[in-house]
């Protein structure tokens, strides 16, 4: 088999670095974070091993825990000690205007032709005070995923708006349990308290056409467009999405899901190649569509923004040969490689009309206009805020779909704290 490009590149450097010294580099161990999410870790783990190989370094795979909440807590405490332990960090779009000033400027270590392969959008998401602290690895949007099988079996089309999807998952239920699965349920999500949650959330209001902090940075959460958003959303809880849903991330979801026991499930992209996977139970079954709209004249198909970046570490020891893993594991022929295998979203646009990354996944090219404008967290605004923003989102809506709290309260009480946190929106 031709040697990958990227491989062949570090191989180049290698030389050239051989050249340039007195003998060979001494081979240095570069230990490294993964998110674990459902095949997150395995695929991680043959990339850096491949990358290892390659260039005769060791790695060293530390996994972290799947929410994003966790993780990032996790990070901010291993990183303020500024410990040199991890040299490679893995870290979620929203979190380079958090963790920047412990993470290295890569545009000082990737040429800029490797950087100008990705979404601008990205890259300018992950460049704070014009340093460039993290290069893109995969992209996210919330999705809808639906079992073709049972929609066809009830009579049903793919929901257009919130409300088909309630009625379609309503009847399927109905229909599934009458037919003898007790455990089978209308609709599963993400509404335990953390990140997934506020992603979960974002897309409910941004199908309205609500928003949850404007472009001027004002706090705009407390709209009717929200209230319509979570007051379908509460209502779900305990009838089409099982009460337990209050305390599931992604994986739960995708539990239920696979197990053949949901008609329709929101979750990312990883997701797809799972649900298809030889060994999977609904394999054949499954279609993907963009989220469903709201109702009224702002309402529009949607889907957060969300996905991973790989960045590398102040306090590493090695940020040079941190950096070229960072480079081979970003680079197009493993990007192209974990979106075969495990349906990860490239960030090199390229891939985007590779034959076998489209055949692999017919729903990235399908669903190329939800990707492009996939709905972003308020990251950028609030900054290294956002974190608090995201936990009092979270929190708050939370408390709507546990039913301890009345929608209209809980947001109007929202807004005053957000307005109180930004000053008026000055963050
Ligand atoms: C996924 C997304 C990430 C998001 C997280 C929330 O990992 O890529 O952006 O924050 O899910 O659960």
């Amino acid at each position: 088999m031709a040697m990958p490009r990227s491989l062949r590149c570090a191989a180049i450097l290698g030389t050239l670095a051989t050249l340039g010294s007195a003998g060979p580099a001494a081979a240095v161990t570069i230990t490294m974070s993964c998110s674990a999410l459902g095949t997150e870790l395995e695929l991680c783990r043959e990339g850096a091993e491949a990358w290892a190989a390659a260039t005769g370094n060791d790695v060293e795979l530390v996994s972290t825990p799947n929410s994003a909440t966790e993780r990032l807590a996790l990070y901010q405490q291993m990183l303020a000690s500024g410990a040199s332990d991890i040299d490679v960090f893995v870290i979620d779009v929203i979190w380079p205007g958090i963790l920047d000033s412990h993470l290295v400027d890569l545009s000082d270590l990737v040429p800029q032709d490797e950087i100008d392969q990705h979404f601008p959008a990205i890259v300018e998401n992950n460049t704070v005070d014009g340093r460039l602290v993290a290069l893109p690895w995969f992209v996210d949007a919330g999705l809808l995923y639906y079992r073709t099988d049972l929609l066809d079996a009830y009579g049903q089309a793919v929901p257009e708006t919130w409300a088909d999807l309630t009625v379609a998952a309503e009847i399927i239920q109905e229909g599934e349990r009458a037919d003898g699965n007790a455990q089978f349920w209308g609709y599963v999500f993400q509404a335990s308290a953390y990140e997934g949650l506020t992603c979960n959330a974002l897309e409910w209001i941004d199908a309205y056409g609500g928003a949850l902090i404007g472009d001027d940075g004002r706090p705009t959460v407390y709209s009717p467009f929200s209230q319509a958003a979570l007051e379908q959303a509460a209502e779900w809880v305990g009838s089409t999405s099982p009460p337990g849903v209050l305390n599931y991330t992604e994986e739960e979801s995708r539990g239920v899901w696979q197990a053949g026991n949901a008609a329709f499930m929101r979750n990312w992209p990883y997701a797809w190649a799972l649900s298809q996977g030889e060994d999977s139970p609904i394999r054949g079954l499954v279609g993907v569509a963009a989220l469903p709209r709201g109702h009224g004249a702002e309402a529009r198909h949607t889907g957060v923004l969300g996905g991973a970046q790989l960045a590398v570490s102040r306090y590493s020891e090695h940020p040079d040969v941190a950096a070229d893993l960072v480079r081979y594991l970003a680079g197009y022929d493993e990007q192209k490689r974990r979106a075969i295998e495990g349906s990860f979203n490239p960030t090199i646009i390229a891939l985007y009309e590779d034959a076998e990354v489209l055949a692999a996944n017919p729903f990235f090219g399908e669903l190329l206009d939800t990707f492009t404008n996939a709905v972003a967290r308020p990251s950028r605004i609030t900054g290294d805020r956002y974190n608090e923003v995201s936990s009092a989102f979270f929190s708050a809506v939370h408390s709507v779909l546990s039913g301890e709290a009345q929608a209209a309260q809980a947001l109007e009480d929202l807004e005053a704290d957000l307005n109180r946190m930004s000053r008026g929106g000055r963050w």
